[in-house]
């Protein structure tokens, strides 16, 4: 029986020619054997690997060899400590978007008392990754979610499940479930499809993962339907997080003056990521 370190280093061998990183072997290799971390690989590497695991780990380095992403390859993603499903018909769960939960609930005070009974929707949910890191942070909030996808809304439906998150399912496009159910919201949140650049989409991306999640559709653009039907949903105040490409401003503050300028009082405020991007707009209509 092969050591884990010798099965480890071939892989790195085989792989490197078909851009395979050590990373993505030893997270499939942790998967494979149960590890919590990919770094246990390393700690457990004098042990021997039992020829059983040797079938699905050969399976996983043709598909790493192939381009898909070690998140596809292994079925899972976490996203701000949450384990999750996913696959190809769900977007992959990215930093930014953590970043945008940590932003919630860092400013939330600025808006509203979290402990009060706020109601959040969840628009474009994908894999389920927004709402349920903002349900396990604020419980005492009604958690909405929806999307245009089924597939992706199946997933979401049993991610929250896992992790013992109670949310609402939808099925429709942007504001339309809130608004046929004559739901009033505090909170709108949302990841849209928001892509407009191909040339800055990296292969891996563009060839694996659904492109419903990527590319902005200028007829059905989430933010343009967001900020249209606004009043349709608004509670006496609310509260639009929405993650954003640094080139939409122009576009984004065009929507704002068409939809909410001559309607609404409003307060936007525009936050850049941790790369220094503008990646979010804040925006609090009164
Ligand atoms: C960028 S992904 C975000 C997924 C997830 N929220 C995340 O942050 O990882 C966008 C999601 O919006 C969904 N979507 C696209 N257009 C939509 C629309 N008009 N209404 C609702 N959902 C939409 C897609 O199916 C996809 O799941």
């Amino acid at each position: 029986m092969p050591k884990l370190f010798d099965v480890y280093m071939q892989a790195i061998k085989e792989g490197a020619e078909h851009g395979v990183t050590s990373a993505d072997i030893r997270i499939c290799l942790a998967h494979i054997l149960k590890y919590s971390t990919q770094i246990e690989v390393l700690l457990h590497k004098d042990e021997q690997f039992d020829e059983c695991y040797q079938p699905v780990f050969s399976h996983y380095l043709k598909q790493l060899e192939m381009g898909v992403p070690v998140e596809y390859v292994i079925n899972e993603a976490t996203f701000l400590g949450h384990k999750l499903y996913v696959d190809n018909t769900v977007l992959i769960p990215r930093m930014e978007t953590e970043e945008l939960v940590a932003n919630i609930s860092e400013r939330i005070l600025d808006y509203y008392d979290p402990r009060n009974y706020l109601v959040c929707a969840d628009i474009g949910t994908g894999s389920g990754c927004i709402a349920i890191a903002l349900k396990a942070l604020f419980p005492n909030w009604v958690m909405l979610a929806s999307d245009l996808s089924l597939s992706s809304l199946s997933i979401a439906k049993k991610n929250a499940e896992a992790n013992g998150t109670k949310i609402t399912f939808y099925d429709g496009p942007s504001l339309t479930p809130y608004i046929q159910n004559n739901i009033a919201l505090d909170i709108i949140v949302s990841n849209p499809p928001y892509i407009t650049d191909l040339s800055r989409v990296q292969s891996s991306v563009k060839n694996h993962e659904p492109s419903n999640a990527l590319y902005l559709d200028p007829a059905h653009s989430v933010y343009e339907d967001v900020f249209r039907d606004i009043g349709k949903v608004k509670k006496n105040s609310l509260l639009v997080c929405l993650e954003i490409d640094d080139n939409l401003v122009d576009y984004l503050n065009g929507l704002m003056d068409k939809f909410l300028t001559p309607n609404y009082r409003y307060k936007k405020e525009y936050l850049k990521d941790l790369n220094g991007f503008v990646r979010f707009l804040f925006l609090f209509l009164e």
